[in-house]
């Protein structure tokens, strides 16, 4: 379902969605787990968003009925925090979300579709993110799904050092089990679509290449298979495994890490065979997770905090435009005048000449600082009857 919803071309995506949208700022955020769209406009034209969406990523307009959540002010702010911290991951704590989450920024801010509400909010975000884990320390205990999977593997199987593993997929999520066998001194086979990924992949992370065909028809020795890939079919068959098992005598265990599965599920039929998905794996970790409740409700602690703090910040970025185009404004009548009254004068005495216009200027601070201040407190604490006012008052256009 993840699927279908997916950008595959991010440029592309960005320029759809800044062109007929009617969102001025986006920014997109796309892993395993979720496809996300955070956006800024003057309208809240959901339907608008979704018909981009769904020319973009080539789905049926009726395809969102079932499968979209949206957020919005507040609660979408509480949700950015969350996944900056980890408190939303398949694995609580995790470190891979807050690199994702900066990787998403970057690429919005660097085809300038993120303006100044979404580069604050994401910084502001970003930087809760590390606190939380800095304080908590949520992400020292957490387990990652290719950790748990190796140790899943260790606990089921006897001696596993001296057992044939082998790993397909170069990706994120491989790498993160070969890190994990690594640590154990555990020797595996690694093995890609692509073989030179599979030989830079054993130069950076660890483990011994091979040519994947070869690894295909190489089953019948495997004692354990972790499978990381994104590959749209099965890569591993009922009838590959069916083959390989009809010539071995011991069993073999698999586990499927991606998502969506790359393993016919089928093969948890067969016989000997031991299987896992990312899911059975997910769920473990996630009871392993719970020994931390505390750990997450200091979290959610500090996040209620700084959620204060963003709204402020969120609002104010609300309310500083009217305040410039209202300074901005006087000021121009303020030279308008001083140039004529020079004029009349005939002054042509530099000194006075300074002493005049900062007359002007401390008149004019002095009679808009105290309103303008007042406007921004009101604002920053939830009132927004005042910044309407005002726009009203000056014709400017707010938003909605
Ligand atoms: N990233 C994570 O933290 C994480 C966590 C849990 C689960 N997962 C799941 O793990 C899987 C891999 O994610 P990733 O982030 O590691 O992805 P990735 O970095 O994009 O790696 C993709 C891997 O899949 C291989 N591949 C792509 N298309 C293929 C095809 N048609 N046939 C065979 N191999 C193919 C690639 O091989 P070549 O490049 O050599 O072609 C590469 O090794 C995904 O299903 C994901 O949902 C990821």
């Amino acid at each position: 379902m993840l699927e279908k919803f997916t950008f595959r071309d991010m440029g592309s995506a960005y320029s759809s969605f800044l062109e007929y949208s009617g969102l001025q700022e986006c920014v997109i955020l796309q892993t395993c787990n979720r496809v996300e769209l955070f956006g800024v406009g003057n309208t809240k034209d959901i339907e608008r968003v979704k018909k981009t969406w769904a020319s973009v990523a080539g789905l049926e307009e009726n395809a969102f009925k079932e499968n979209l959540e949206i957020s919005e002010g507040t609660e979408a702010f509480e949700h950015l925090l969350k996944l900056t911290s980890g408190l939303d991951s398949l694995v609580v704590g995790e470190e891979q979300i807050l690199g994702q989450i900066k990787k998403s920024i970057n690429t919005a801010r660097e085809l300038n579709a993120s303006g100044n509400n979404l580069n604050i909010l994401f910084d502001k975000a970003i930087r809760v993110g590390s606190r939380v884990r800095h304080s908590t320390g949520i992400s020292r205990g957490s387990i990652s799904i290719g950790s748990m999977a190796v140790k899943l593997a260790e606990e089921n199987i006897d001696d596993l050092k001296s057992k044939h593993i082998l790993l397909i997929g170069t990706g994120e999520a491989a790498s993160l089990v070969a890190k994990s066998l690594k640590k154990r001194n555990i020797e595996f086979f690694i093995t890609s679509r692509t073989y030179e990924r599979a030989k830079a992949f054993a130069e950076t992370v660890g483990g011994n290449p091979i040519q994947f065909e070869n690894a295909i028809s190489s089953f019948k020795k495997v004692d354990v298979l972790f499978v990381a890939t994104v590959a749209p079919y099965f890569l591993v068959t009922y009838d590959r495994i069916k083959e390989a098992m009809g010539s071995k005598k011991t069993g073999m265990m698999i586990m499927d890490l991606s998502n969506p599965r790359t393993v016919d599920e089928r093969v948890s039929t067969i016989k000997r065979i031991k299987m896992m998905n990312l899911d059975q794996i997910a769920e473990i970790v996630d009871k392993n997770m719970r020994s931390r409740i505390g750990v997450v409700s200091s979290a959610e602690k500090i996040i209620n905090e700084e959620i204060l703090v963003v709204e402020a910040v969120m609002k104010r970025l609300e309310v500083e435009p009217v305040v410039k185009n209202v300074f901005k404004d006087i000021d121009q009548v303020r030279i308008k005048e001083l140039k004529k009254a020079l004029q009349m004068l005939g002054e042509t005495d530099e000194q006075k000449i300074r002493i005049i216009d900062q007359l002007t200027q401390a008149i004019v601070e002095g009679i808009i600082s105290t309103p303008m201040n007042n406007l921004r407190k009101a604002t920053e604490q939830g009132d927004s009857e005042l910044l309407k006012s005002v726009s009203k008052l000056f014709n400017y256009k707010i938003k909605e």
